[in-house]
């Protein structure tokens, strides 16, 4: 068998047609909007590497740390054979894990940026040429169907991303998580936690400038795609705390009236001066409602971690 097997199941033509829905959907509406997984190119993964090591961005270095210290933990609650994980990324942290899970046969990353993982397998297959990795090109919102590797299972989600599904889309994720695990299989869920407002905002509204880069990539990512004459600098990155719901809000805001022309869709769309457009929240949790969410989708939480300054969370939860 391969050590390295690499799986599309978004054919370009169909990552195509829901980029084209979403962005006709999303700034079609008021207020207008896009949806977060459209950041993702090579260069948007490239600029998420970057915001995981500045300075304000604590949740990175708060999650490893946890998984560091719990590593041991894990791989003994679980005894995983198969370890999938959920918008993978770069797998960087995810390493910790893989070294500490004595029975691992099988390292299944799923993400719809085939330049992280490809970038990522190539890393990993280097340093562990015995582990069997089947990377997925998949959206981890729609259905996945996984390669028949051996269990128990763990599903790994990392990094606060459950955090950027708004609560409605959280409810239907969750449950598909749960149908990818037989009783006793476990999800190991990263969580980033309420706490003080500007060290939330400065999280995502860094002073060298990344995350605003980061969050202007989605416009560069629709003038290539879909033949936008759009310019990233014609807007100004936004990020504020909405304490009502409890997350971070991303939002692109126009610098003066313009409007931008989307070849592909044969649209025009107009902004007014500082019109505001949503494009990404990062809710942030507490114990209590994570344990019910997941008790909701069928899965019990028993681990509860937090790094030492209490800003992030690592829980286990076991399918029921
Ligand atoms: N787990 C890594 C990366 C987090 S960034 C970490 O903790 O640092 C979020 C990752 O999820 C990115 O790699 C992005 O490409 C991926 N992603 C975002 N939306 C996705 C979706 N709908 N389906 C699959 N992957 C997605
Ligand atoms: N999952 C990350 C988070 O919510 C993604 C992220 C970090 C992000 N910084 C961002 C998304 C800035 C959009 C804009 O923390």
């Amino acid at each position: 068998m391969s050590p390295f097997l690499l799986t599309r199941t978004l054919p370009e033509d169909a990552t195509e047609a829901a980029l084209r829905a979403d962005v006709l959907h999303g700034l079609t509406r008021t207020p207008k909007e896009l949806p977060p997984k459209w950041f993702y190119d090579a260069r948007g993964s490239e600029l998420f590497e970057e915001i995981t090591r500045l300075p304000e961005y604590y949740p990175t270095r708060a999650e490893r740390e946890i998984l560091l210290a719990r590593a041991p933990e894990i791989a003994a609650a679980t005894a995983a054979r198969t370890l999938v994980e959920l918008g993978s990324g770069s797998s960087e942290k995810t390493r910790h894990l893989l070294d500490a899970l004595p029975d691992l046969d099988s390292y299944v990353p799923v993400d719809v940026s085939e330049s992280a993982l490809t970038g990522a397998a190539k890393t990993l297959l280097a340093e562990r040429p015995g582990l069997n990795v089947h990377a997925l090109i998949a959206d981890f919102t729609r259905g996945l169907a996984l390669p028949g590797t051996p269990g128990p299972r763990l599903v790994a989600f990392l990094g606060g991303t459950i955090g950027n599904l708004l609560p409605a889309e959280r409810t239907v994720f969750l449950r598909s998580v749960r149908s990818l695990l037989d009783p006793g299989d476990c999800l190991l869920l990263g969580t980033d936690l309420v706490k003080d407002e500007s060290v939330l905002v400065r999280a995502y509204d860094d002073a060298a400038g990344v995350t605003a880069e980061f969050n202007k990539n989605v416009l560069a990512v629709v003038a290539r795609e879909l033949r936008a004459d759009v310019d990233p600098d014609d807007f100004d990155h936004v990020a504020l705390w909405n304490r009502e719901q409890e997350w971070i809000e991303m939002r692109l805001r126009a610098r003066s009236a313009l409007t931008v022309k989307i070849r592909e869709l044969d649209l025009a769309v107009s902004f007014a001066a500082g019109e505001e457009m949503r494009t990404e929240v990062s809710a942030k949790f507490r114990q209590e409602g994570v344990r019910a969410e997941l008790a909701e989708a069928g899965m019990d939480l028993t681990h509860w971690w937090t790094d030492e300054e209490g800003r992030f969370a690592l829980s286990l939860s076991t399918a029921s």
